[in-house]
């Protein structure tokens, strides 16, 4: 289904999404485009539609799926209880790339979908396809990004045939997505602060300005990750190494750009003399340091909204390249440089090297 129109395409387009549509409610997978990355869909009420993405995927079942829907009818089935906070944060950012976890309501889903957690992950996604697919299917859609487990998220319908054909239903194609990383989890406290469990495309900015504070879960402040007295992180998805490219990604850090360049130009050294096929992942500014087998740009320093878009494009261009080691600049984390940066470090595994 793509975006330009004569009546035969647009006949064609109601045709797809209507048997899309059809698919999801007689318990089938399908993946579909929103405005952050492609999720791959199964109706929330069937166990084994559910379990049908768990497989599909490859992914660990203790990590609970998120729940879309297309209004806010379907919300009320759904969830026990939605306190003030979330409410404003729902009328500021619905539909969009928020994800709120709210009470669930008892036996409203698959208890594969919240993974036995008495809560559950609810987003309305800001995309017509989107929207229509959910509405023709009758029912709240569970939907993990549409990749295999750990490697980047799709952001074109390409990348989820690249990991996926042959293990689902069905792929609504609508062309590249927008945001380019996943939504924002949050969830809202009775006292109006709202803990981010995972930084994506709302940023902490925006929810600021509909709640009484804004933190970040305790375990995605920890720059290591994954050390073994930090508290396990609230969006059990986040304890996993993700992201990845297949090469070997290290995030370079550092105030001054010349000693992050000179870094680089001197881990590119090594690497090459390794024999390792070369990849660097930098912002425009920085573009002439670099000599390496395969050089991509993440656009301007100034414009973190083209780096989030172009990220796992990026990412997957460089395994395309046959790229064994990449360096990768890292960015301010404000704005959506928070879930560039969210990103990037898990795909590296938290390796990072200080210039
Ligand atoms: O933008 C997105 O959110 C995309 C599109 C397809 O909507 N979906 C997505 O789903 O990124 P997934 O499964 O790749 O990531 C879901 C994240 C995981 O980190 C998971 O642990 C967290 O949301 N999550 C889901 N339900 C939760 C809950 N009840 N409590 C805490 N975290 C939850
Ligand atoms: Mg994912």
């Amino acid at each position: 289904v793509q975006a330009k129109h004569t009546a035969e395409e647009l006949a064609a387009a109601e045709q797809a999404l209507a048997e899309a549509g059809a698919m999801l409610a007689a318990g089938g997978t399908v993946a579909f485009p929103t405005e952050t990355v492609y999720g791959l869909g199964a109706d929330a009420r069937n166990t084994a539609a559910v379990e049908a993405i768990f497989a599909a995927k490859g992914r660990p079942s203790d990590n609970p799926l998120i729940v879309h829907i297309a209004d806010m009818s379907q919300l009320d089935g759904l969830v026990a209880e939605v306190n003030e906070t979330a409410r404003k944060l729902m009328e500021a950012f619905w539909p969009g790339p928020l994800t709120l976890v709210l009470p669930v309501a008892p036996g409203a889903v698959s208890p594969r979908v919240t993974a036995g957690l008495d809560t559950v992950g609810v987003r309305m996604p800001a995309h017509d396809i989107a929207l229509r697919l959910i509405a023709a299917a009758g029912c709240p859609v569970a939907a993990p990004s549409a990749n295999r487990s750990g490697r980047p998220s799709p952001t074109l319908a390409r990348h989820v045939w690249d990991d996926l054909a042959g293990r689902i239903d069905g792929i609504v194609d609508g062309g590249p997505t927008g945001v380019g990383v996943e939504s924002t989890v949050a969830e809202a406290g009775a006292d109006g602060i709202v803990t981010v469990l995972r930084p994506g495309g709302i940023t902490a900015e925006q929810l600021a300005r509909h709640a009484a504070g804004v933190r970040l879960d305790a375990a995605l402040q920890s720059a290591g990750g994954g050390e073994s007295d930090m508290p396990a992180p609230r969006a059990p998805g986040m304890k996993y190494t993700h992201y990845a490219p297949r090469g070997e990604l290290r995030v370079v850090t550092g105030a001054a750009p010349e000693r992050v360049a000179a870094a680089i130009r001197a881990e590119l050294d090594a690497a090459k003399a390794r024999g390792e096929v070369t990849g660097v992942l930098a912002f425009d500014e920085h573009l002439p340091f670099y000599r390496a087998d395969c050089v991509l740009s993440l656009g301007s320093l100034t414009a973190l909204e083209a780096a989030a878009h172009r990220l796992y494009a990026a990412l997957r261009r460089f395994d395309d390249s046959g790229v064994t080691y990449i360096l990768a600049e890292s960015c301010p984390q404000e704005g959506l440089g928070a879930a560039v940066m969210n990103r990037l470090l898990k795909a590296a595994g938290h390796t990072v090297i200080r210039a």
